[in-house]
């Protein structure tokens, strides 16, 4: 197909040169976005008198009739294209003869493109908040009822001090309430419109870049026509932003995978949410955990693919820059269908409160606790510390746990110990005193759940 640049050109270009070029395969999915830029241009150049009011109006309505038969289907993509511009651009001549030629005048597919991928990816980091939102409430719902389920806490994978089931799952509340804020921050950061910058110094028609960047949504134009064109900080921060809320859920995932099997059995994925084995009868594995786990790395991989892109790129725009959309749009791809599948799957998930408990049992973890009621007694730190220490040694060659052991044995380490000293352990009573700010302790955990429920689970768009 003759190109729309051909003018300076005495041969047709290769097959393999085009499709080595072309990127309709991909960036068709910006083809709304592409065709609302335009519309605001051509609207633009009305106003201005660049082309005919009349010319902009019949140009305009073209335009969104090809969005329409897009949409429906009546239209399909040219895989001969050379990208979405091109493509659109080219239906219009074809419906409109003479005036759908007008459409590119005091503009270039440099900033074309820049604006389309600002507008595509507002679209999606609206979406993919809206559902980090959800998979907050379903976290935090997760913790409203299970405020005083014992678990026990880790470090080093050993159990290490009672916590609850609440103040675990309010852990990844955390992380994923910054998630939102980056993705919030990326949108922030990118709402200035390239649009009007042209191939790279804008353009000696009399445009008004105030006036389509208002139109399409953004603060303001781009203050700089070079980096209008070639600047893509904000696919590297929607990149970073969405392997950072990956690799979070991919440690939430570990997690859960770990507490499926048999050694853990915390929690009893819904059937509808686990797979079986093709030769094992007695397996149920927890996929949906481990391709979230897996499919992180492509989310890295992304964020390093836009970084090595640009590390050496000369201003303004370069061809390299084509690359950016794949990355962006596998890694929002990616993280929506990570995010839509784990909020079902922690919803339908049952938790195993008396397996947790029995764990916490285990190991001594109100060992700590124990050295807490001799400090109380008025014994230093350190001193009951290595009493502690002494009695779990005591416990681990009898085969019981510290609340188990008969008080005639604590007595016989320190003088201090009385039989309150088995409230002091009692692993709830343990879990309670810990009612510090960010703390295990119900109270703590329902003021961290209250707090998220007044601030991050607060409608905030308008709309809803
Ligand atoms: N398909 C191109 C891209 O995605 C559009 C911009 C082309 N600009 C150019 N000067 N060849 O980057």
């Amino acid at each position: 197909m003759a190109k729309l640049w051909k003018g300076r050109f005495s041969k047709e270009l290769d097959e393999r040169v085009n499709d080595f070029n072309s990127s309709i395969s991909f960036d068709s999915a910006m083809y709304l976005e592409d065709i609302t830029g335009s519309i605001a241009h051509v609207t633009m150049l009305g106003r201005q008198g660049i082309v005919t009011e009349e010319e902009a109006k019949k140009i305009a309505s073209e335009l969104a009739a090809i969005a329409d038969d897009i949409t429906e289907g009546r239209l399909a993509f040219d895989p001969e294209a050379e990208d979405i511009h091109m493509f659109v651009e080219e239906e219009l001549t074809k419906r409109l003869g003479a005036p759908g030629k007008k459409l590119h005048t005091a503009r270039s597919r440099n900033d074309q493109v820049a604006v389309d991928l600002r507008m595509y990816m507002r679209k999606r980091i609206d979406e993919i908040v809206g559902m980090l939102r959800k998979l907050v409430e379903t976290l935090v719902g997760i913790a409203e009822n299970n405020l005083e389920t014992v678990m026990p806490g880790y470090t080093h994978l050993q159990r290490a001090q009672p916590i609850t089931l609440a103040h675990h799952m309010m852990a990844y509340v955390e992380m994923f309430r910054r998630d939102m804020t980056r993705f919030f921050n990326c949108f922030e950061l990118m709402n200035e419109s390239p649009l009007g910058c042209g191939a790279l110094a804008t353009t000696t028609y009399p445009i008004d870049r105030e006036y389509t960047a208002k139109m399409l949504g953004f603060d303001a134009p781009c203050a700089n026509s070079l980096d209008g064109v070639s600047d893509r900080d904000y696919c590297v921060e929607f990149c970073s932003a969405a392997a950072l809320t990956m690799t979070h859920l991919s440690r939430l995932s570990e997690e859960i995978i770990m507490w499926c099997s048999w050694e853990f059995k915390f929690v009893e994925l819904d059937d509808a949410y686990a797979t079986g084995s093709s030769i094992m009868p007695q397996k149920k594995n927890p996929d949906i955990c481990e391709l979230i786990r897996g499919k992180t790395g492509r989310t890295v991989g992304d964020l390093i693919t836009l970084l090595t892109v640009l590390k050496g790129l000369p201003l303004a725009y370069n061809k390299d820059m084509q690359e950016d959309k794949e990355a962006v749009f596998d890694s929002a791809d990616t993280l929506k269908q990570c995010l839509s599948i784990i909020v079902p799957m922690l919803k339908t998930a049952r938790f195993i409160k008396e397996n947790m408990l029995a764990a916490a049992k285990k190991g001594f973890i109100n060992a700590t606790d124990c050295a807490d009621y001799l400090v109380g007694k008025g014994m230093p730190f350190r001193d009951a510390y290595a009493v502690v220490g002494a009695l779990v040694a005591k416990c681990t060659e009898k085969g019981v746990g510290l609340d188990e052991l008969p008080l005639e044995d604590f007595k016989a380490s320190s003088e201090l110990f009385d039989s309150d000293v088995y409230d002091a352990i009692d692993l709830i009573g343990c879990v309670k005193g810990r009612k510090a700010v960010g703390g295990p302790a119900p109270e703590a955990v329902a003021a961290h759940i209250e707090k998220i429920r007044s601030t991050v689970l607060k409608p905030w768009r308008e709309e809803e």
